[in-house]
């Protein structure tokens, strides 16, 4: 009998995981259990401690978790030289993938001390990535690094490094949002490329470069970049039902449609979209924004009368939130990585507890 093959692994089940659930066929997803709806209401870094120990933090602990990441988000010496060597036009994902595996992992400050040791490499890494994010944004675009105040929150840095200027509490509340919205989402591309490597005893290093790799690629966290870009090419809201009956005559994919996963709308998605309408309007995104809703539409209709349930992704409407930001479209899915980084260490934790050699077989069909 012909073996079977499933090069996609649809609906292979790999392993287990605590961390996040992706109910695809209603449209949930819970970290922990918690749903995301609830967790958008709460502060990042109380989060992201909640999805890699388990654990809620009181209001003092989360902020000094918070300031601990925000002082950790710098880069050393040496690390700050490897970017100024990189031709200006690199574009930021294989930026952090060339400095994944080289970033000091030793804190320069002092972690929290309830702060489980285990946490502190992975931690430090992810801030790292964080640094990484903001000082190539100010190498590529400004030509030098802005100077950043201390005493600023982690998120906060990060955005006030990006636009060098403060952000309003409505910004930080956004990028809030869009980072907590980002942090996991179980077996996906990334954190499988990640676990595969982890499986071979390689280092977390090792294991977030690949999975870095794997995010930037269009039909994974690249489509977010590609959703804007899409939406560019088609320039009005009056364009798109045109121009998506025709990509889809051509079976052209429409960048931050369809999901392996859920078979309806995305919920993240479903964030993200008032969101976007909100911080697009009366700004010059707005003519984009109304783009992406009008190819929403007609991909709806189209995908609806074939009976096709493919409904719009995280990465549709959340570069409209990015750009209303100050995030310029290259550097989208760097800020995915700031935040589904910790996601993958918590994933690749939970692995080493209980580690075993991925290795699939392939059917030989040479001579
Ligand atoms: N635009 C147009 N058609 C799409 C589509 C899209 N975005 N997503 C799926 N389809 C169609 C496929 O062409 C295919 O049609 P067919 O049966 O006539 O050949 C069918 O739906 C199944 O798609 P397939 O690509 O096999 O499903 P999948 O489970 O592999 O899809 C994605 C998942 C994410 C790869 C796919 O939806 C996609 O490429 N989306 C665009 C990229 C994107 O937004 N990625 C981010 C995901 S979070």
């Amino acid at each position: 009998m012909a073996e079977e093959i499933n090069a996609g692994l649809e609906g292979v089940v790999v392993g287990k995981t605590e961390l996040s659930n992706v109910e695809g066929d209603i449209g949930r997803l819970t970290y922990r259990g918690e749903p995301i709806e609830a967790l958008v209401k709460r502060d990042f870094p109380a989060v992201l401690n909640w999805l890699m120990t388990g654990d809620w933090l009181d209001e003092t602990q989360c902020r000094a978790l918070d300031r601990w990441l925000a002082d950790e988000s710098e880069l050393t010496a040496i690390e700050t030289r490897v970017l100024e060597q990189l031709p200006r036009d690199t574009h930021p994902m294989a930026v952090l993938q060339a400095l994944a595996p080289i970033a000091d992992l030793t804190p320069a400050q002092q972690p929290p001390a309830w702060l489980g040791e285990q946490w502190v490499p992975g931690m430090v890494l992810a801030a790292r990535i964080n640094a990484a994010v903001r000082i190539w944004h100010n190498l590529s675009q400004r030509g030098d690094i802005f100077a950043v105040p201390a005493g600023l929150g982690f998120l906060e840095k990060l955005l006030y490094g990006i636009n060098g200027a403060a952000p309003d509490k409505a910004a930080l509340q956004a990028i809030n949002t869009t980072q907590i919205l980002q942090l996991d989402h179980s077996f996906n591309a990334g954190t499988f490329a990640g676990r595969v490597i982890a499986s071979t005893g390689a280092s977390l290093s090792a294991s977030v470069a690949g999975s870095l790799g794997a995010l930037s690629g269009p039909l994974h966290g690249g489509a977010d970049e590609a959703a804007v870009m899409m939406a560019r090419e088609i320039g009005s809201p009056e364009n798109a039902d045109s121009w998506v009956r025709d990509a889809l005559a051509n079976k052209v994919k429409i960048m931050g449609m369809g999901h392996r996963e859920y078979k309806r709308l995305d919920p993240r998605a479903a964030i993200l979209k008032p969101m976007a309408r909100q911080f697009c309007e009366g700004t010059e995104w707005q003519t984009l924004m109304e783009t992406l809703v009008a190819v929403e539409d007609t991909c709806q209709d189209v995908f609806s009368a074939k009976g096709k349930e493919i409904y719009a992704n995280l990465e549709f409407y959340k570069g409209a939130v990015y750009l209303a930001l100050g995030i310029p479209e290259r550097y989208f899915t760097s800020l995915f990585a700031c935040s589904r980084v910790f996601g993958w260490i918590s994933h690749f934790h939970e692995f080493n507890l209980d580690p075993r050699l991925i290795r699939p077989r392939a059917l030989y069909v040479g001579r």
